[in-house]
């Protein structure tokens, strides 16, 4: 019977992207029957809002998507349909596995690291007021009535909400994956020493899971420290367990340990549905040009295969990956340029695509 997956293909590099790893799955001859629906800047004229109710309806019945990535409006505008999918599903977990692949361009080799990052609270929880509103002059007389330093009036405010719940949930998760995946130590990512409240509760928590899972070794660094550590040897870490925020800028600094944004995958991860993406975003610039790397799209795919059962195909996939570039003859500009300073003799999005295929 026919997997049911729902296929957004997203803006920008997103259509090029998935329909490079639509084909490659096919070429799996795992039986997909995919669901299309879209969203983003283009349907907003159509129906209003950049997320439609039909695609929440499609995920909800299917319970699995893979998305292209979604542009959003910096500053003003629509917020981010990214964001209002994970915390539409309640898709706790953020999974971004970093692993060096042969000929990936990067100056790291044997990276092996994976990042499980809580996807719904956090900054991104989406509690903000401008400045001069009535709510930022509410806040000002909660400081004030609490004694503490105020801040100056004409501020935005940004609520950070961390919750026990969320936290436990994320670590869980860390750890559940690391005993079922052979993995050894769970590294929990924070500035505690400063937010004593919200990442001193992620903090507290963690510790206390970890000593549910005595098996797996477990240590935590403040953020700043552990992007210092990861640059200077990432080989000395295993599974990163973070907060919303740290959780998103350091999947990108890792992303870069293994070739760039091109090559993270990901994938979104709640208790009855899951959506699976590459770490990177619409890449404007690049769009349209057949110039995208769909690697970490396709790698996402995998995870998805696995997700859905199909182990084998899944790692069918990485091993193709894995050949085309390891040959480094069909290659996309960007690790063309890692590899040898110039895109000269770049493949293209489809091409690379049609090598992945051709190794399967
Ligand atoms: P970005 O990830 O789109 O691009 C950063 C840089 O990496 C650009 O130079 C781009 O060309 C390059 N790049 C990214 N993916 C690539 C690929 N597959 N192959 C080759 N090069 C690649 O980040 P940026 O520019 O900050 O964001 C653009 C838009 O994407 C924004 O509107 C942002 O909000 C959105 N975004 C969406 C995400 C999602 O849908 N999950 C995640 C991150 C950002």
């Amino acid at each position: 019977m026919a997997h049911d997956v729902v296929l957004i293909p997203g803006d920008g590099i997103g259509p090029e992207i998935t329909s490079a790893m639509r084909r490659v799955v096919e070429a799996t001859g795992v039986d997909i029957a995919w669901h299309e629906e879209q969203a983003g800047a283009g349907v907003m004229e159509e129906y209003g809002t950049p997320l439609p109710q039909r695609v929440l309806d499609a995920v909800a019945e299917v319970g699995v998507a893979i998305k292209g990535p979604i542009t959003t409006p910096i500053g003003t505008g629509f917020r981010s349909v990214n964001v209002a999918l994970r915390q539409a599903f309640n898709l706790y977990a953020c999974v971004r596995p970093c692993v060096s692949l042969p000929g990936d361009g990067s100056r790291y080799h044997d990276v092996d690291l994976v990042i499980f990052r809580e996807n719904t609270e956090d900054l991104y929880a989406g509690i903000e007021f401008d400045p001069g509103s009535p709510e930022v002059a509410a806040l000002a007389g909660l400081v004030d009535q609490a004694g503490l330093r105020p801040f100056r009036a004409d501020s935005a405010i940004s609520i950070k909400p961390i919750s026990e719940a969320g936290s436990r949930a994320i670590v869980e998760a860390a750890f559940a994956y690391a005993e079922n995946c052979g993995r050894h130590k769970v590294t929990a990512v924070h500035k505690a020493n400063i937010m004593k409240a919200t990442d001193g509760l992620f903090l507290r928590t963690a510790r206390e899971v970890a000593s549910e899972h005595p098996s797996i070794a477990f240590d935590d660094k403040i953020v700043d420290a552990a992007c210092m550590g990861l640059v200077q040897d990432p080989t000395s870490f295993d599974v990163l367990v973070l907060p919303n925020l740290y959780g998103d800028i350091v999947s990108d600094l890792c992303a870069g340990l293994v070739g760039g944004l091109g090559m993270a995958p990901g994938a979104n991860i709640g208790a009855s549905c899951a959506i699976f993406e590459a770490t990177h975003g619409s890449a404007p610039d690049i769009a349209g040009k057949d110039l995208a790397n769909p690697t970490a799209e396709i790698l996402s795919a995998a995870m998805m295969l696995d997700h859905l059962g199909e182990t084998e195909a899944a790692e069918r996939v990485r091993a193709a990956v894995r050949a085309t570039l390891a040959e480094g003859i069909t290659v996309t500009a960007d690790v063309r340029r890692a590899l040898t300073g110039s895109t000269e003799g770049a493949a293209g999005t489809q091409a690379y695509a049609d090598a992945v295929i051709a190794h399967l």
